[in-house]
């Protein structure tokens, strides 16, 4: 059922990976760390649930303000039973970066999604620095056992734009002898870079590369984590999909690393206003509306994917909406998320009427076709499940998203918001 236009202005919940990095960092610090907007969803839970079994002392306050006693990596204690990551790609691999150089000794597993993704883009690097790491299959899947053992710095050449690995590898760095720099071809996102830093330690990027010093520790802090950025497309989204629409978000993230979708949304033909009003942390935050009709379809690829890897899917369906032809390339790195995206994304939006199909490394929207609705599926995937949603904002017959649950990973508030604007 097509909505009526509507013109609302929403903060979202804390940013995932900023949230996830606030009390990684808190728990291997020394001293206190308070964190505000900590982003109250299953991922980070997850991760706040295995710091716990390492021995961190974390105290929630409420929702949203976390308090975390930190004893640095020397206070970590192996955990009794087997760390569970649940969904979370960013707790497992940066669990390992951290785990890798300590006395501690734990067995990682998660879901039966963390168990198809793979392993290997951080167990192979980590090893080139001594860690010692095994698992299903030499490594490369879940269940991951890790003995922490004495680490030496590298230089590495990071094959893929992956925040997760460039973390992890600087995590482990920090606690190895020597210097450790990671090399990428195209910049991920840098809030690992941006966070440490205000944590006492010694980071320098130059370019495309990242340095940390070995032997360094961190100092308890206060993070405040802005509002996550790749939950509030889905609210620009919606404003996009119901002609007349205007949409605000206020304190959101808008570091460049993350902000491709806002680019795109441009390129289509909306209008974007972006009013920056402070930096937390050293990540600019600011009010971002966004409006448009008439959208046209776009091209994409190269550098732009990493700024919007985790908005492709949002963008599909914003594509199937616009005039023309929408062509995603160079976007591989999808088929190894939640679920593989871009076979979830073509299939379930084919299920509603969208005009899409699959290429090798990304998709094909023919744009401009009434969106019919129907039943589709997350697959389990959050971000899935939530553009779905969305598409069925502007369908003839309404969407109805079985395994909706699943948003709770990320943006427990949602359909909350979603009900308000359709009413
Ligand atoms: C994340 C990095 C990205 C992103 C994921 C969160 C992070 O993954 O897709 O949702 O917090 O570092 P990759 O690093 O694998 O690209």
């Amino acid at each position: 059922m097509r909505i009526k236009p509507f013109q609302k202005r929403y903060t979202v919940p804390g940013d995932k990976s900023i949230s996830h990095r606030a009390v990684l960092f808190g728990a291997i610090a020394k001293g206190k760390t308070y964190i505000d907007g900590f982003l109250h969803g299953e991922d980070c839970l997850s991760t706040v649930s295995c710091l716990r079994q390492l021995g961190v002392d974390i105290q929630m306050e409420n929702e949203s303000s976390l308090v975390i006693y930190g004893q640095g990596v020397e206070g970590l204690q192996s955990p009794l039973k087997p760390l569970d990551v649940g969904n979370s790609g960013t707790t497992i691999r940066l669990m390992l970066g951290i785990l890798a150089g300590t006395k501690v000794s734990a067995v990682l597993v998660g879901d039966d999604s963390i168990a198809r993704r793979p392993m290997s883009r951080v167990v192979e690097p980590l090893r080139l620095m001594g860690a010692q790491i095994e698992g299903r299959e030499h490594g490369r899947f879940t269940p991951l056992t890790v003995q922490g053992s004495r680490l030496s710095g590298t230089h590495y050449n990071s094959p893929i734009a992956s925040a997760q690995v460039k973390s992890a590898l600087l995590l482990a760095g920090l606690q190895a002898e020597g210097k450790t720099v990671i090399r990428e071809t195209i910049h991920s996102r840098n809030h690992t870079e941006m966070m440490l830093p205000g944590f006492g330690v010694e980071v320098i990027t130059n370019g495309l590369e990242v340095m940390v010093p070995g032997k360094q520790s961190l100092i308890g802090t206060h993070v405040k984590v802005p509002g996550d950025l790749s939950s509030a497309a889905f609210l620009w989204a919606a404003a996009l999909m119901v002609p007349g629409s205007r949409m605000t978000v206020e304190d959101v993230g808008i570091n460049p690393t993350r902000t491709g979708i806002l680019d795109v949304f441009v390129q289509m033909g909306a209008t974007v206003e972006i009013e920056q009003t402070g930096v937390w942390c050293n990540e600019p935050i600011g009010n971002v509306t966004v409006y448009g009709d008439d959208l046209k379809g776009v091209e994409i690829g190269g550098t732009l994917i990493p700024r919007l890897i985790d908005e492709i899917p949002i963008l599909a369906v914003i594509a199937a909406q616009a005039n023309g032809r929408t062509i995603i390339r160079d976007a591989s790195e999808l088929k190894v998320k939640e679920t593989n995206r871009i076979t979830t994304t073509v299939m379930e939006l084919q299920k509603i009427g969208v005009n899409i199909s699959e290429t090798e490394d990304g998709m094909v929207i023919e744009g401009g076709n009434e969106i019919q609705g129907g039943m589709c599926s997350s697959h389990g995937d959050h971000r899935i499940g939530m553009a779905l949603a969305i598409a069925g904002l502007a369908a003839r017959d309404g969407v109805r998203v079985n395994g909706a649950e699943a948003i709770k990973v990320s943006f427990p508030s949602f359909e909350s918001i979603i009900t308000q604007l359709s009413v």
